[in-house]
């Protein structure tokens, strides 16, 4: 079982030509609704990927909030935990997506920063947790959890960097990767982390694939090369696929190897969700045939 400790946003997905610069008026070419909320996002793509889901997570006393659950039961994900949060809306997030699938995005928290320590229980299997939702209910859940625990650390906001020593595994992109280390230097950045991390930090590199590293070795995975349409969500892809790997036992290695196939997969279609079995069996037979 893989626990999602997280949020729920409604995506406004507003596709432009451009980003607009300050002060500008531009036009949009389209504006689309999506659940997404890397909690949400993570929790989805990794039951689309065949692993038992248990989210974590709130949403507002609103049509929103009705409508992420329904979303979730079709998905197949475990709602127990859910919470409605009385007095407040379910989260949002406005997302500009340009010509080139690159992403900007503004989130209003709502409910999700309603979500408290007492909503946290424990559990063991996989948990996989971002930032958000308030620090506190994610260090709660790092702490109540007896199982692997991944912190995806997005966006990087973390006040008591201290909670790092109770992640196994830290997964930032490279924009996290700098904020968190205040380092230029990669190989510098990386010792400062894997002092307090317990087992790896695999740093997410975009089209690049990932870096994988541990004490002992860094491993660079490259990521399959793919026309983008749409980034949002790669990263919520990728922890998903990375946690539905290693519930079934397989290696860092071939973990990351798999992660980035499907996250890469996912980049070539909009929206933040990664893709079903069904597809996933094309695309790995796909990436044999291309060996
Ligand atoms: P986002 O914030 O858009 O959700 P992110 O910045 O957290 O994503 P990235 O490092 O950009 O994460 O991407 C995560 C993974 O998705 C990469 O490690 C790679 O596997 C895949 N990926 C992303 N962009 C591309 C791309 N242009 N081509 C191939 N794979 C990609
Ligand atoms: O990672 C992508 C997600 O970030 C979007 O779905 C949006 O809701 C923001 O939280």
């Amino acid at each position: 079982m893989i626990t999602v400790v997280g949020s729920y946003n409604r995506d406004i997905i507003i596709k432009v030509d451009e980003f607009p610069n300050s002060g500008e008026t531009i036009f949009a070419k389209e504006i689309l609704h999506s659940h997404g909320g890397k909690g949400s996002n993570q929790a989805v793509s990794a039951s689309r990927l065949g692993s038992n889901v248990r989210l974590i997570a709130a949403v507002g006393d609103d049509d929103l909030g009705r409508e992420a659950i329904k979303f979730w039961k079709e998905e197949k994900i475990d709602i127990s935990k859910i919470k409605t949060k009385k007095n407040s809306k379910t989260g949002t997030a406005y997302i500009l997506v340009n010509k080139r699938g690159d992403t900007m995005i503004i989130v209003n928290r709502g409910a999700n920063f309603e979500l408290s320590e007492e909503d946290i229980d424990d559990a063991d299997g996989i948990l996989l947790t971002q930032m958000e939702i308030r620090e506190k209910v994610v260090k709660k859940a790092l702490q109540s959890f007896n199982g692997l625990k991944i912190l995806n650390p997005a966006p990087a906001i973390i006040k008591d960097i201290s909670i790092l020593n109770l992640v196994d595994i830290l997964t930032p992109n490279e924009i996290e990767f700098k904020e968190l280390t205040n380092a230029d230097d990669i190989e510098y950045g990386l010792e400062i982390l894997l002092k307090k991390v317990k087992m790896a930090v695999i740093i997410t590199l975009g089209e690049r694939g990932a870096l994988i590293a541990t004490k002992q070795k860094r491993i660079l995975i490259p990521a399959p090369k793919v026309k983008p349409v749409d980034t949002t969500g790669a990263g919520d892809v990728f922890n998903a696929a990375l946690a539905h790997y290693l519930e079934k036992n397989e290696d860092l290695e071939t973990s990351v190897q798999f992660a980035n196939k499907i996250a890469s997969y996912s980049v070539t279609t909009f929206g933040a969700i990664g893709p079903r079995l069904e597809e996933v069996k094309k695309i790995l037979e796909e990436s044999e045939n291309e060996k």
